[in-house]
């Protein structure tokens, strides 16, 4: 071993995105994948050496849809604290959304984001571009020179593009980079002033509802111009099961479709808004029981490629109002991992399906050469330990925000190191390497 050397030992090695699951151990140097075997020689006197028996290491995990308020709104979350809970949660690539203020619908303000992700950053960090002009739904934004500045794909997140054409437009384009098109499936005039989902729930609780309605009409419209187009499309956070219904439609038929689902929507149920916690409000809303099975059914069986956390900081202020009035969003970068773990050990899902679904799937929709753990490639590697239980504690976050529902909830499941370049970002023992914060 030299010395910046790191010797991975004894752990369970999964590598869906190479069909790999062997004990063994990882040798990185120079912040590349040295060597993977079952048994590597022992480190001499430099190097770090991590013992990961009863751990589980798999390619760094990459989220990509987070929000991370900078510019703009920086009392929410920064390029910085969003990269520290990205470490914390385990994840070595995310991908942030465009709805910043001002929004990341030009070149300069791409710039500006990948200069403060090359300062202040501790993991990757990929900007995703608007698809119109200050997410108004009316202008292409410029496409082509956020491509330039570095975008890896474009989203209007946060609203759906109600001009048909626009979107029609945005995808031919799009096709000239090779960019995906990430849809925020919410046709606006049928959701209007709604809060929750909408049925027997939001009438017993005396609230606005959002029909699922609202987002089919947009996944369907959306896939049929995907069809048109030939452009790669992207599914956000989908919440129903008719949405789930026609995915697996539109990939049976060959369409480039692609989809995604979140955290909350993947283990919580309308039921939960009876406490009018306002961080159970999300855009969309969180549904019923038969849209949670769906959603299970359809990461199983890959209609639902990707796990993302929509991690959507809001301060204290916008959230301690009333419902109605209330910011949509909640935080998920920090506790997305052990609610991941739930489908596994409740729900029956593969090990192996979720990692795919956090490491090689991802990597694959935002076309970057990432989630697989190959000799030579760069070193974004995380540990996790698959039997530990413990509570989730809004009070440990590093994120600038703690809208979070799931604060004192059991769960099983913990991020032990998160490794980026062969450098340990997050060492659970030790914290947030190289900070105070
Ligand atoms: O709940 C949400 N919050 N959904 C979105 O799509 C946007 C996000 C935000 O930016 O706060």
């Amino acid at each position: 071993m030299n010395s910046g050397d790191l010797l991975i030992r004894g752990g369970r090695i999964l590598d869906p995105g190479r069909n790999f699951d062997i004990e063994g151990d990882v040798l990185i140097r120079n912040g590349k994948v040295e060597a993977i075997a079952p048994s590597l020689p022992s480190m001499e006197s430099e190097g770090v050496e991590i013992d990961a028996r009863s751990l589980v290491v798999t390619p760094g995990w990459i989220d990509i849809h987070t929000h991370l308020r900078e510019p703009g709104e920086t009392h929410k979350e920064t390029i910085r604290t969003g990269s520290l809970a990205a470490a914390a949660g385990g994840f070595t690539t995310i991908a942030c959304m465009a709805n910043t203020n001002p929004v990341n619908d030009n070149s300069y303000i791409t710039t500006y984001i990948y200069q403060k992700v090359t300062s202040e950053s501790l993991i990757n960090i990929h900007a995703i571009g608007a698809i119109s002009k200050g997410l108004n739904g009316e202008e292409l934004a410029e496409i082509g020179l956020m491509w330039e500045a570095g975008i890896v794909g474009i989203s209007d997140d946060g609203k759906s593009v109600m001009n048909s054409y626009l979107m029609r437009k945005a995808m031919d384009y799009s096709k000239r980079f090779d960019l995906v098109v990430i849809s925020h499936c919410e046709d606006s005039c049928l959701k209007g002033k709604g809060v929750m989902n909408e049925g027997f729930n939001s009438a017993r609780f005396g609230l606005r509802g959002i029909p699922k309605a609202s987002e089919e009409l947009i996944v369907a419209r959306d896939i049929l111009l995907s069809e048109l187009t030939g452009a790669r499309l992207h599914i956000a956070h989908v919440s129903t099961k008719g949405s789930v219904g026609l995915i697996r439609d539109a990939k049976k038929k060959g369409i480039r479709v692609t989809a995604e689902a979140t955290p909350h929507h993947l283990t919580l149920t309308d039921d939960v808004v009876g406490n009018y916690d306002t961080n159970t409000k999300v855009a969309p809303p969180l549904r019923e029981q038969e849209d949670v099975d769906a959603l299970i059914e359809g990461l199983s069986d890959g209609t639902i490629d990707a796990l993302a956390s929509d991690h959507a900081p809001h301060s204290v202020e916008e959230k301690e109002v009333e419902y109605d009035q209330a910011a949509f969003g909640m935080v998920g970068l920090e506790t997305a991992f052990p609610l991941y773990y739930r489908l596994i050990s409740d729900r029956g899902v593969s090990l192996n399906r979720v990692i795919s679904a956090m490491t090689i799937r991802p990597a694959e929709i935002i076309g970057i050469p990432k989630g697989t753990l190959r000799v030579g490639n760069e070193a974004d590697v995380t540990i996790f330990d698959p039997n530990l239980t413990y509570k989730l504690d809004k009070a440990q976050f590093r994120s600038k925000s703690i809208n979070t529902p799931f604060h004192g909830t059991d769960v099983r499941g913990k991020v032990r190191y998160t490794i980026v370049r062969g450098k340990i970002v997050f060492d659970s023992q030790m914290g947030v390497r190289g900070t105070n914060e």
